[in-house]
């Protein structure tokens, strides 16, 4: 059998653990990997990791991603350092700027799969000038972004964080206790509630951890601005919807995931610029026909966007693919289903979340995730073994 090509575009969750299932699952494929960064970036922690600079050191968040990939021969993997700018459907090939000489280079594909994830608003610095890396940089310097904003954040006296979700709430615990009395840390909710999507008792017990924690909560309040001061001091101004104004060192919003679909023909693309897939994850053309193409992870239309559903998605493509190169075997189908589950440390002794409907113990929440944000599970999960 002659050798499959297969490019992955993106190496996060999605792409990392397809790439190894591939490997390991189909026999002749040629795997090429493409990503900006040569480290895989532990973003789950970014909570921690810009509230406490000590709390990891770099290498246990930013771990090389050729390492996680040395078990198997340069003819079966290799990884690419670049951005993908386009994908030709009829040639077949990926349009890749090569990191370094900056070249452009095209590669041919049997099979392509689209796994470039999604982006914050806070991670790209766009609102607010300071990037908070929630997300990689999709550039080769995590590191000094972290380090930047791990700086800005501790010079701040009044940091204000605009959305209550998760990320919203992990951040806010996690800067009340590496600040304490030194600044003052403000959540701003649009619900009447902090942590909406979970059932009200989840958010009351997150509530009063943040209040024993002095954070102050403002709720049924959206931002509407958010403007820097005139006179160069750094500072910002932000405004709520109900007309009040708020001044703050730091703003950080939290809301709302972009998709990083620059690259991919505008005829894959919902409104909001998410890859449409079907059940089976594979990339729908306008005229119906079926194309060597998937997509995993955050950038489908698949809306829960978590690490565990990429996961999960990774593994039923891989199946679909290899099915499609055998001509035969089994073919699997993706349904996120409607159920939440979450652990939303508050701090490191505890939190709160839902876990089969009910509000998880502080040492469940401690035990899963609030004592190192997983980090441990970091090398483990890269080597694609999670
Ligand atoms: C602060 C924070 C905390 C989170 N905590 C949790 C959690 O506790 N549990 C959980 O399950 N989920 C969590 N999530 C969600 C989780 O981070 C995402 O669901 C997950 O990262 C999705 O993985 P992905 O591989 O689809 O995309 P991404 O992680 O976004 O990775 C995409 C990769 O593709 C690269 N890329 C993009 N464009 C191109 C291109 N044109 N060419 C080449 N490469 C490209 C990017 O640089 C990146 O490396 C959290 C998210 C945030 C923001
Ligand atoms: C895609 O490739 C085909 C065949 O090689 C070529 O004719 C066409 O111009 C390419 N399309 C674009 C948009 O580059
Ligand atoms: C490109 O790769 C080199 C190492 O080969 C690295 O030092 C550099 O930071 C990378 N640059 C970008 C923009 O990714
Ligand atoms: C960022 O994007 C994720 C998807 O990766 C989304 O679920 C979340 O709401 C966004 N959070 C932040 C910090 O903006
Ligand atoms: C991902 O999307 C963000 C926001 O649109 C953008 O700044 C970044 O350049 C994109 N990255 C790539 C690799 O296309």
């Amino acid at each position: 059998m002659a050798p499959v090509n297969i490019v992955i575009v993106g190496a996060g969750a999605a792409g990392i653990t397809i790439a190894h299932s591939l490997l390991q699952g189909v026999p002749n494929a040629k795997v090429l990997l493409v990503n900006p960064a040569q480290t895989f970036y532990w973003n789950i922690a970014s909570p921690r990791i810009v509230a406490k600079p000590n709390a990891f050191k770099p290498e246990q968040y930013l771990l090389p991603i050729k390492d996680a990939f040395a078990q198997y021969s340069a003819s079966a993997f290799e990884f690419v350092a670049g951005t993908a700018t386009a994908i030709n459907v009829s040639a077949k090939t990926v349009a890749v700027t090569l990191n370094g000489s900056g070249d452009s280079k095209d590669f041919s594909y049997d099979h392509l799969v689209i796994a470039s994830g999604s982006t914050n608003l806070s991670a790209t610095g766009a609102v607010t000038g300071t990037e908070i890396p929630f997300k990689p940089s999709n550039r080769d310097d995590v590191k000094q972004v972290v380090e930047a904003a791990q700086q800005q954040i501790a010079n701040a006296k009044e940091i204000v964080i605009g959305g209550a979700g998760p990320v919203g709430v992990e951040l806010a615990g996690e800067l009340a206790e590496s600040l304490g009395s030194k600044a003052t840390i403000t959540l701003i909710s649009s619900a009447d509630r902090v942590l909406p999507m979970l059932k009200p008792s989840g958010s009351a017990v997150g509530e009063k951890k943040l209040k024993e924690k002095k954070v102050k909560i403002i709720t049924s309040t959206k931002v509407t601005g958010a403007e820097a001061s005139a006179d160069g001091t750094k500072s910002w101004t932000v405004t709520l919807d109900n007309g009040k104004k708020l001044v703050a060192d730091v703003y950080i919003p939290t809301t709302g995931a972009i998709p990083n679909s620059s690259f991919i023909p505008a005829e894959f693309l919902d409104n909001n610029g998410w890859v449409k897939v079907n059940e089976e994850l594979r990339v729908q053309s306008s005229s119906g026909s079926a194309l060597p193409i998937y997509a995993v992870g955050d950038i489908n239309t698949n809306n829960m966007r978590l690490s565990f559903k990429a996961t999960e998605q990774a593994k039923i493509a891989m199946t679909n693919i290899k099915a499609d190169i055998l001509g035969k075997g089994e073919r699997k189908s993706y349904d996120q289903g409607n159920s939440v589950m979450m652990v939303v440390p508050v701090g490191e002794t505890g939190g709160t979340g839902q876990l089969f409907g009910m509000t998880p113990f502080n040492f469940l929440v401690k035990y899963v995730k609030g004592k190192d944000y997983l980090v441990s599970k970091a090398p483990q999960y890269l080597a694609g073994k999670a």
